[in-house]
């Protein structure tokens, strides 16, 4: 989903840089991560790949970034943990160009009526307060359809981790 992104990116929630290594060196990242103690980690990582970094510490609810100002917005596990993910993809779709792309990879709940899911809903409480509010619950694939991108393009797949409850993901791209 990363692959040749374009030289400057916008990530949403990049924590401590898991997704640098997709970003070129030389170009600019700005990171939309609200979590201060995240921050020092990630300058770091930046400093290392030669990835010039425009941290703020918004949300993604709200970045604050100007209308049509990006050509591409990224996010990995995070739409499991905003408050409000419809919210999240009306702002990214407000600060993409026309053109523009929203590529992602999040964990979603399992079809209904499986076991995992079973698990899912036994687990969510001490799965969110376990991993800071995150939901093992949201059927993103509907949020991200309903949200008026010209297109979306989602690839279902199953992990298999020792943690049941997040195996079920998605990854794919909406366009502007
Ligand atoms: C599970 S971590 C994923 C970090 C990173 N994307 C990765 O894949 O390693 C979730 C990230 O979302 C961030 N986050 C939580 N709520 C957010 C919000 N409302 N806006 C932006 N980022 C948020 C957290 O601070 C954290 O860095």
């Amino acid at each position: 989903m990363f692959a040749d992104l374009p030289r400057d990116v916008v990530e949403l929630g990049p924590g401590v840089g898991a997704n640098l290594r997709y970003v070129r060196a030389g170009s600019t990242l700005v990171a939309v991560e609200p979590n201060r103690p995240m921050h020092r980690r990630l300058r770091a990582a930046a400093e290392r790949r030669g990835v010039r970094l425009d941290l703020r510490d918004s949300t993604a609810e709200r970045t604050g970034l100007p209308d049509r100002s990006a050509d591409a917005v990224i996010s990995s596990l995070v739409l499991c943990t905003v408050s409000d993910p419809a919210a999240v993809l009306q702002e990214i779709r407000r600060i993409l160009r026309p053109g523009g792309t929203y590529r992602f990879v999040e964990h979603v709940a399992a079809p209904g009526g499986t076991v995992t899911r079973g698990l899912q809903r036994a687990l969510r409480r001490p799965w969110a307060w376990t991993f800071e509010g995150c939901s093992c619950e949201r059927d993103l694939t509907t949020v991200l359809r309903a949200a008026g991108f010209s297109r979306v393009d989602v690839e279902a797949y199953r992990l298999h981790s020792p943690f049941i409850t997040f195996n079920t993901q998605i990854a794919g791209i909406a366009y502007s």
